[in-house]
C-alpha cells in the first residue's frame, strides 16, 4: 500500500506527514499520563491514601492533557491541509508538465479526457492518500509500540497479548486488498471509459439532437452507468465488509483486554492502578490501526490513481531539438516522403518544391492526402520516411517552438476561445497593440462588422457560437495574420463558409502569398486556378505539377478534376453541361 515511487514524489509533503504523526503522538502520550494520574488518584481514594497532591496531580494532569490533545489535534488538522494543498499543487504541476512536454502530439498518447480525469479526481484521490492514509500509516505501527512500551511496566503478559493482536487488523486488510486490487482497477477503468463516453456526447450533443440520436445515445449511456453503478456497489460492499471484520478485530480485541486486566487483578497479579490503566489504554492499541484499516480504501484508490498518474508520467516524451527555421530562408524540399498510420501507408514517395514566398497549391480529392502532408509539415505527424526539409533543415531536426514560430496552421474549424474578440486576437501575438488587430481586422475583412458590435472588445461565446461560419474564419484569419510566421499553411480553410467570405477570404490569402510562404490546401480547383504552383494528388501518390493552365493542357487528373467541377458548378447555376 506503499509506493517507492509515491514517497519520493512526496517533495514538501514529507515534513508536513512527519508533523502529522508528531502531533498525534504527543496527544497519547499526554493521554497516557492523565490516565496515570487519575488510576493513581483512584487506587488512594479507594485504600482512603489519597492527600492533596494527589489531587492536584490528576487535575493538572488531566487539564494539561486536555489543553495538549486539543492543540495537538489542531496542529494535526493543519499538517493534513499544509501536505493535501502541497501535493495538489505538486501532482498537477507535474501532469501539465508533463503535458507541455509531450507537445501537441499529447492525444496520440492519452485522451483529454483520462488528463480531465486525472488531475481534478486523480489527484484528489492522491490528495487524501498523503493528507490523511500516509500520517495514519505511520502513527498507527507508532501508537501500539508506544503503549506496549508503557504497559510493559504494568503487566507484561497484557502488553504482549495486544501487541499480538494488533497486526490481526493489516492481516485482514492484506486479505481483502487481493480482491479489492482488480475490483478498483475495473472500477477505474470503467470510470475513465463513461467520463470519455460522457465528454463526447456532450461535445456532439447538437449533432445528436438534429438526427434525434440523443434519446439512443442517452439509452446507451444508461446502460454504461448501470455497469458503473454495479461496480461501485460491489466496491462500497467490499469496504463495508472489510469494515465489518476490521471491527470484530479491534473491539474484540478491547474487550480481550479488558478481561485480562480483570482477572490478572482478579488473582492480585496487578494493584488497581494497573487494571485501570490496561482497561483504559487497551482500546488505544486498536483504534489508530483500526482508523487505518478505514482509510484503506482511500490508499487503495490513490494507488489505482498513481498507478495511471505514472502512466502518464512515464510516457515517452519527443526528443528535444535544436533545429530552427531560418526566416530568411524557409523553402520547402519534399522528396521520396512517404507516411503510414499504423500498417496502412497514405503517401508514396511524394516530391513537392515549395520555394520562398508566393502561392503553392496542393489539390486533389478527399481522402488524397492532403492534410496529412500539412500535418507531416506542422511535425505532428511523425515517423514519416523521405526527406522533408525547411531551409534545409530537416523537419524531424526542427524544434517544436521553432516550428510553431515559423508555421501556420489555418484549418476550415480553428478553435476561437470564450472572451473578447481583442483576447482572441492575442492569442496570435501578444506583442500585437489595438493598431495592429485593427489593421488585420481590415485585411481579413471583419473590421466593418466589429465596429457595428463593440469592436475589439466584443464578446464571443464558447468556440464563437455567436458568429457565422465566415466571421469565424475571418477571425481566425486575422489571428494568423497577427501570428506573422514566414509559411502559412491554409487547410481547407474557406470549405465550411459562404461564398462571399470565401472569395474575400482567398483575396486576402492571394495579397498575404506575395510577402510569405502559402501553401493553400484545397479540393476545390477554383480556389486553386491562381495559384504561381499547384501540385495534384491522387491516392496518396504525385498525379502532376504545374500552373493551372500547363496542367489542364497535360489533361491528367487535374484536368479531370477541373471539368467535373465545372460542370457540377454549371449544374448548380443551372446552366446547361
Ligand atoms: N489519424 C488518422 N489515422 C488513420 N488514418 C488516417 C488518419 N488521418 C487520415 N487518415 C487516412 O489517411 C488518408 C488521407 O487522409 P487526409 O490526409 O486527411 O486526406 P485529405 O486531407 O486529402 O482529405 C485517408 O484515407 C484517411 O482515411
Ligand atoms: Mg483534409
Amino acid at each position: 500500500m506503499i509506493k517507492k515511487r509515491l514517497i519520493k514524489e512526496m517533495g514538501d509533503s514529507k515534513r508536513y506527514i512527519f508533523g502529522n504523526v508528531a502531533a498525534q503522538w504527543v496527544a497519547l502520550t499526554s493521554n497516557i499520563v492523565m490516565i496515570f494520574g487519575i488510576a493513581n488518584l483512584l487506587e488512594k481514594m479507594i485504600t482512603r491514601s489519597a492527600d492533596t497532591a494527589d489531587y492536584i496531580f490528576a487535575v493538572v494532569a488531566a487539564v494539561c492533557s486536555l489543553v495538549i490533545r486539543f492543540v495537538c489535534s489542531h496542529l494535526q488538522e493543519r499538517c493534513s491541509y499544509l501536505s493535501s494543498r502541497s501535493v495538489k499543487k505538486k501532482l498537477r504541476e507535474l501532469i501539465f508538465r508533463k503535458l507541455l512536454r509531450l507537445g501537441t502530439s499529447y492525444r496520440e498518447s492519452v485522451p483529454t479526457s483520462e488528463i480531465v480525469q486525472l488531475s481534478v479526481e486523480g489527484v484528489d484521490q492522491l490528495e487524501t492518500y498523503y493528507g490523511q492514509f500516509l500520517p495514519q500509516f505511520f502513527y498507527a505501527f507508532l501508537a501500539p509500540l508506544t503503549l506496549f512500551g508503557v504497559l510493559c511496566f504494568v503487566s507484561v503478559q497484557s502488553a504482549v497479548v495486544l501487541l499480538i493482536c494488533v497486526p490481526l487488523i493489516p492481516g485482514a486488510i492484506m486479505g481483502v486488498q487481493k480482491i479489492a486490487k482488480k475490483l478498483l482497477g475495473k472500477y477505474w477503468g470503467q470510470y475513465a471509459e463513461l467520463g470519455d463516453t460522457f465528454l463526447e456526447n456532450l461535445q456532439g450533443l447538437t449533432t445528436l439532437k438534429i438526427y434525434r440520436a440523443d434519446e439512443y445515445t442517452a439509452q446507451k449511456m444508461r446502460r454504461e452507468s448501470e455497469h458503473f453503478r454495479r461496480i461501485t456497489m460491489k466496491v462500497l460492499t467490499m469496504q463495508l465488509n472489510s469494515v465489518t471484520i476490521m471491527d470484530l478485530i479491534a473491539y474484540g480485541g478491547a474487550a480481550l483486554g479488558v478481561v485480562l486486566a480483570a482477572s490478572a487483578f482478579g488473582s492480585g497479579d496487578i494493584g488497581f492502578m494497573g487494571c485501570f490503566a490496561i482497561i483504559m489504554l487497551s482500546a488505544d492499541f486498536f483504534i489508530p490501526m483500526r482508523k487505518l484499516g478505514s482509510f484503506f480504501h482511500v490508499a487503495m484508490n490513490g494507488m489505482a490513481a498513481s498507478d495511471r498518474l505514472f502512466r502518464v508520467l512515464d510516457l515517452p516524451e519527443p526528443e528535444r531539438k535544436t533545429g530552427l527555421i531560418d526566416r530568411e530562408s524557409c523553402c520547402i524540399k519534399i522528396s521520396g516522403l512517404r507516411f503510414s498510420y499504423g500498417e496502412r501507408e497514405v503517401l508514396h514517395r511524394i516530391d513537392m518544391d515549395i520555394p520562398m514566398n508566393g502561392l503553392t497549391a496542393i489539390c486533389g480529392e478527399s481522402g488524397c492526402g492532403k492534410s496529412t502532408v500539412a500535418a507531416i509539415l506542422m511535425g505532428r505527424n511523425k515517423g514519416y520516411s523521405g526527406s522533408v526539409t525547411i531551409g534545409g533543415t530537416e523537419l524531424s531536426e526542427i524544434s517544436e517552438e521553432s516550428l510553431m514560430t515559423g508555421i501556420t496552421y489555418i484549418s476550415h474549424n480553428s478553435y476561437l476561445f470564450k472572451g473578447t474578440v481583442r483576447e482572441n486576437l492575442q492569442i496570435g501575438n501578444f506583442e500585437a497593440g489595438d493598431s495592429d488587430m485593427w489593421a488585420a481586422l481590415e485585411q481579413a475583412k471583419l473590421a466593418e462588422y466589429l465596429r457595428s458590435e463593440q469592436g475589439l472588445d466584443t464578446l464571443l461565446t464558447e468556440n464563437a457560437g455567436s458568429l457565422s461560419g465566415g466571421q469565424r474564419q475571418r477571425l481566425a484569419l486575422a489571428r494568423a495574420l497577427l501570428h506573422d510566421t514566414p509559411i502559412y499553411i491554409f487547410d481547407e480553410a474557406t470549405s465550411s463558409v459562404d461564398a462571399d467570405s470565401e472569395a474575400e477570404i482567398m483575396q486576402t490569402i492571394y495579397e498575404l502569398a506575395k510577402t510569405k510562404t502559402v501553401i493553400m490546401i484545397s479540393h476545390r480547383l477554383a480556389n486553386c486556378a491562381n495559384a504561381d504552383r499547384i501540385y495534384t494528388l491522387e491516392n496518396g501518390s504525385s498525379a502532376g505539377f504545374g500552373t493551372h493552365s500547363e496542367l489542364l493542357s497535360e489533361g491528367g487528373a487535374y484536368a479531370k478534376m477541373w471539368h467535373t467541377q465545372q460542370a457540377l458548378e454549371n449544374v448548380g447555376r443551372g446552366e446547361a453541361v
